[in-house]
């Protein structure tokens, strides 16, 4: 493990040559009053030291003799661990964490200044903390003042979290590990979940059950604020509130992963609670798991990053003008996104440290990235047709091509099915299919999964 840590180091100050990099750990969060919420490590931080406490920088340079991973890190203090827990203090990051040398926090001004005096770049992300950011600015004042008389000093200041991106886009086998065991808990919480969904249970049932079993295996919680949104609560996309009742009928949508050692799953499913589900369920189902299928199939080396999304777009948008939900020639509805009414997300995002994990998108000219060997990306495509659904009204003098009132029958149906998918050298491996995604609860309806 510490050797995995030792090599993104390295990858970083192979990347920099001279330049000096510093990254602060994420700030503390107040929940209320004087209680905090539960720490977060910074990803970026956590990437390259798996160092978990607050109050700490780092610190990676090429242009010191000695020391090329430097930690500051809160001091031992007997009585304030008594309170919060323990620290691993100075003599622990170097000795654990690998740090080449180590100092209190407090000494970071005095400190600093050797390990930047001579690097001709910083890279440094200016981000939520913005009493350390103001650190930074008055540092690169303080250099940049110098600079005329000691002929030494950073000239240019680059991002450090656009730097980290291209590291953190491809996963180490390490790192594919840990998110195989985030998604094995994961599945076992959806399938109990499925189990046990029933007319009459509350949302809330559902995810204790789910996140039981996240607590259970050992994993750090959720990874990210569990949705169970049954019937028309599908419908909103961040519902999280989880606190409706389950009706016969209803679809039940469940977007819960578990976050493993930091490391995250992301996986949703959508089924009927109860025994009878409408035509209209089963058609939409049907239609945002061809989307999903087709979309999967674009997720492999060398492709473009946009493709995916666009197979599952054109899925859906030609399925929904079939349907009467649309109207309209496919290719004009998606390209004025028409399609949004009703499939208003992108269809994935890479996984990792983060649940929306790091990697750039896009080149300069604004053409897609490729995927590349060792990508992780959720596919998840979906159809949401709000309660409260009406089509825009056409603007004046543009009367001809309104879209069409949707009939009762269609609302308050909300579907998505996520899956996490590897981008492997001859193609990629779905990591969740452990979790049926055919339509329906029974035995047979699943055995017909995928
Ligand atoms: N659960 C967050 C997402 O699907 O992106
Ligand atoms: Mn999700
Ligand atoms: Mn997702």
């Amino acid at each position: 493990m510490h050797s995995e840590y030792h090599q993104r180091r390295q990858t970083v100050l192979n990347t920099i040559g001279e330049g000096v990099a510093i990254f602060c750990s994420a700030p503390t969060a107040v929940m209320h009053n004087d209680v905090d919420y539960l720490y977060r490590q910074d990803s970026n931080f956590f990437y390259l030291t798996g160092f978990n406490e607050p109050g700490a920088v780092m610190v990676l340079t090429g242009s010191h003799d000695k020391h090329k991973f430097v930690l500051f890190v809160r001091p031992k203090d007997l009585e304030k661990e008594t309170w919060s827990g323990v620290r691993a203090g100075v003599e622990v990051a170097k000795k654990k964490y690998g740090a080449d040398e180590a100092y209190p926090i407090s000494q970071l001004e005095e400190q600093l200044d050797q390990y930047v005096i001579k690097s001709p770049r910083l890279y440094y992300h200016f981000g939520i903390d913005n009493a350390f950011n103001h650190r930074i600015i008055q540092l690169w004042q303080k250099l940049l003042r110098q600079r005329t008389k000691k002929g030494t000093g950073p000239v240019a200041i680059e991002d450090a979290q656009l730097l980290m991106q291209q590291f953190r886009r491809i996963k180490s086998s390490y790192e594919l590990d840990k998110i195989r065991r985030a998604i094995a808990i994961s599945v076992d919480a959806h399938n109990l979940a499925r189990e046990m969904a029933r007319p009459g249970m509350y949302e809330y049932e559902i995810q204790a059950a789910i996140e039981n079993v996240f607590r259970q295996a050992g994993a750090l919680g959720p990874a990210y604020p569990s949705i169970v949104a049954g019937g028309e609560n599908a419908c909103i996309l961040h519902y999280v509130e989880n606190n409706q009742q389950l009706q016969e009928g209803d679809l039940l949508l469940i977007d819960a992963g578990c976050a493993y050692d930091y490391y995250n799953a992301d996986i949703t499913r959508t089924f009927p609670v109860g025994e009878t589900y409408s035509e209209e369920q089963k058609i939409l189902y049907d239609l945002v798991l061809e989307a999903q299928l087709a979309a999967i199939k674009q997720v492999k080396a060398g492709k473009p990053f946009n493709e995916f999304h666009d197979a599952a777009t054109r899925v859906i948008t030609a399925g929904l003008v079939e349907l009467g939900l649309l109207r309209g020639e496919v290719d004009k509805l998606i390209e004025e996104k028409k399609h949004k009414a009703f499939f208003m997300h992108g269809t994935g995002h890479f996984l990792g440290l983060d649940v929306h994990d790091a990697g750039i998108l896009r080149n300069g000219d604004k053409t897609w990235k490729p995927f590349e060997v060792g990508n992780i990306v959720t596919v998840e495509p979906g159809i949401y047709i709000s309660p409260h659904y009406k089509p825009a009204d056409p603007e004046e003098g543009k009367k001809e091509d309104p879209q069409p009132e949707v009939e009762v029958r269609w609302k308050g149906i909300g579907i998505r099915i996520e899956d996490d998918v590897l981008v492997t050298a001859t193609g990629n491996e779905v990591l969740t299919t452990a979790v049926p995604k055919a339509f329906g609860r029974s035995a047979k309806q699943l055995a017909i999964s995928h």
